[in-house]
């Protein structure tokens, strides 16, 4: 039972987090400011990981009428016994997540595949430091491990590429409120602002190219 309560608190903290960082402070921001002119839009995610990210986007395209297509990295996948031990709907927030996480990480790799009507899904097995951007994105999620784990994804220089691709308009989110990380930003070009961190974290950046 401990144990289990341990899990479900960690996977609530996860949800919280993803909530807040990614879908509404990124993806609620921008439909605020687009909502009038655009119902579809593109995201960049920096690091696929479980897929909570994605899913959480996806019920967001279905319960406010907007196209998303949706591009993620992962280079390290989750094994698919790992992905049968997420238990998402111990939540009880998100209607037929089962469903749509197998299909999250059942896709393909390198093709874009429809995993709902409005919601497509790109993934890419490879290292964010060899990936090329072939288009822009409105939304960046930028979901890379903590400065102290990985210290070089949130250098200037590897953050360069994906900034570079962002769309004018475009929004780039991160749980992570560093100041290197927002000197680095601000370094290419982005207008940065420290806001409202999710519950037990006190902020967090989003960035925005005008
Ligand atoms: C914080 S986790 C992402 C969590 C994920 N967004 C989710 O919703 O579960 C960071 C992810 O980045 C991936 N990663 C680590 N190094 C990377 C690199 N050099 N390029 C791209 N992804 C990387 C890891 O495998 C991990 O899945």
């Amino acid at each position: 039972m401990e144990e289990w309560d341990e899990y479900y608190h960690s996977m609530h903290g996860a949800f919280n987090e993803a909530m807040h960082v990614y879908v509404e402070s990124g993806l609620g921001f921008w439909k605020a400011e687009n909502t009038t002119i655009r119902d579809s839009c593109t995201i960049f995610e920096m690091g696929f990981g479980t897929g909570l990210n994605a899913l959480l986007t996806l019920e967001f395209a279905a319960s406010n009428q907007i196209n998303i297509q949706y591009e993620t990295l992962e280079p390290f996948p989750l094994t698919l016994r790992e992905v049968q031990e997420l238990n998402f709907d111990s939540l009880q927030t998100l209607q037929d997540s089962k469903a749509f996480l197998r299909k999250l990480h059942l896709a393909p790799w390198e093709s874009s595949v429809q995993i709902s009507s409005t919601f497509s899904l790109v993934k890419h097995k490879i290292l964010l430091e060899n990936f090329k951007p072939q288009k822009q994105y409105d939304i960046i999620y930028y979901d890379a491990f903590g400065f102290r784990v990985q210290p070089e994804m949130w250098s200037e220089d590897t953050l360069r590429p994906i900034v570079e691709a962002m769309a004018p308009q475009g929004v780039l989110v991160t749980y992570s409120a560093k100041g290197s990380v927002r000197r680095a930003l601000e370094a290419l070009g982005l207008d940065v602002f420290r806001i409202e961190g999710p519950p037990g974290k006190r902020e967090m950046l989003r960035a925005i190219r005008f």
